[in-house]
């Protein structure tokens, strides 16, 4: 089975590829290299020793995606490219709408008009909102987003289900994704973000490496058992091997179907901090700023669903996922 991956040279994308490779797995690689470095598929191929079919190209450009997907019979797409950055998102909603509904507008087109009908998408936990309880299953309301990039998932998920309504013979798996974090064992793959990090971890490990001096945590007045907030943070590597299994759904041409992909497990801010430091031998100098504008106190999964109907539950608990994201900052403290 041959699989388009959009999006696949970047964080999520490059583990996923590595596990589809693995798994056996033919796979072309989509993306216009916006958040991400070509470099990235060069580890992939190193680590499976199976070579990494690459097209540079945007999801947008209907003429390249029409002549890709002529040239690749793929099977199913993995839907990964999109813009991610929440504050960009509040500055740009324009750029985030165009280029995450439009794009994925125009590769739904594409796909079908190629007789694809089977796609897994990148979709969020931010598409609950302040989530209506604790831990969060997948009949949980959907919320308010308090950004667009939020609302571009929420949107989305709204945009393919509509689609598989009216054309059964479509196989949507929406995949709500935690918060991801580590790296790939080697620690030749990871998360590589462009300027100041938006995120927790990649935030702490830059602090490690010398590249900023302090963590500033943004408040520690919640209503959670240290005041800071927690999330359900999960391995890279784990949500990629979900993508492996969903890909079974597809097989099984299951309609449409929603997951969390998370550990059922919350950790607030100075829980990763202290888990990083035991991880790294490291110390994490921080200080307790405002909270951030949108933040949440409590966001963690119920990984039940996943679990009894993909067979998938994370295997890394924190420990590994601090190692791990230690691993690829201290070996390549430029990123790629
Ligand atoms: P990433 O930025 O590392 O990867 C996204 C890739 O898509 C990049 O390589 C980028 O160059 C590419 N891309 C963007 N727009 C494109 C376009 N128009 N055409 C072709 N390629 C394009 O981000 P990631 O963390 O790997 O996230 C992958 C997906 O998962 C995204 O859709 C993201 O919104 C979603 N997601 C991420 C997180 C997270 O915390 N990392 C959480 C939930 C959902
Ligand atoms: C985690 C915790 C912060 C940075 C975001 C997106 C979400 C999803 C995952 C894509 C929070 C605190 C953070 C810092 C801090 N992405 N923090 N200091 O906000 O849960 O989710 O990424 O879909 O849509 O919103 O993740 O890593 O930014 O924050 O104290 O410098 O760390 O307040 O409690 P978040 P995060």
């Amino acid at each position: 089975m041959k699989i388009l991956v959009t999006g696949g040279a970047g964080y999520i994308g490059s583990h996923t590829v590595v596990e589809l490779q693995n798994a056996g797995y033919d796979v072309v690689v989509v993306d216009n290299l916006s958040n991400s470095n070509p470099e990235s598929l060069k580890r992939v191929a190193k680590i499976t020793g199976k070579d990494v079919p690459f097209y540079e190209a945007d999801i947008l450009d209907r003429a390249k995606m029409n002549e890709i997907l002529d040239k690749e019979k793929v099977d199913a797409c993995i839907h990964f490219a999109g813009l991610k950055a929440v504050g960009e998102s509040v500055a740009k909603p324009w750029e985030y709408y165009e280029n995450n509904i439009a794009g994925t507008l125009t590769l739904v087109d594409v796909l079908r008009n190629h007789g694809v009908k089977n796609i897994i998408f990148s979709s969020s936990a931010t598409v609950y909102g302040d989530p209506a309880f604790i831990p969060i299953t997948e009949e949980c309301p959907k919320g308010q987003c308090t950004n667009p990039y939020g609302w571009t998932k929420s949107m989305l998920e709204q945009i393919l289900m509509d689609i598989q309504k009216a054309d059964p013979e479509w196989n949507v798996i929406l995949l709500r994704y935690f918060n991801p974090i580590g790296a790939h064992k080697s620690g030749t793959i990871g998360e590589n973000p462009n300027g100041i990090p938006n995120n927790l971890m990649p935030y702490i490990t830059q602090v490690a490496v010398g590249k900023r001096d302090h963590l500033t945590v943004f408040g520690n007045d919640y209503d959670t058992p240290d005041g800071t907030g927690v999330r359900d943070y999960i391995h890279v590597v784990d949500l990629a091997i979900g993508h492996v299994k969903a890909l079974n759904k597809i097989k099984e041409k299951a309609g449409l179907k929603i997951y969390n992909l998370g550990t059922g497990v919350g950790y607030s801010v100075l829980d990763i901090i202290k888990n990083f430091e035991e991880a790294s031998g490291v110390k994490i100098p921080y200080v307790i700023g405002e909270r951030r504008s949108g933040d949440i106190a409590t966001c963690y999964a119920s990984a039940a669903k996943a679990k009894e109907e993909l067979g998938w539950e994370a295997q890394y608990g924190i420990k590994e996922m601090c190692a791990d994201s230690w691993n690829w900052q201290k070996n390549n403290p430029e990123g790629y």
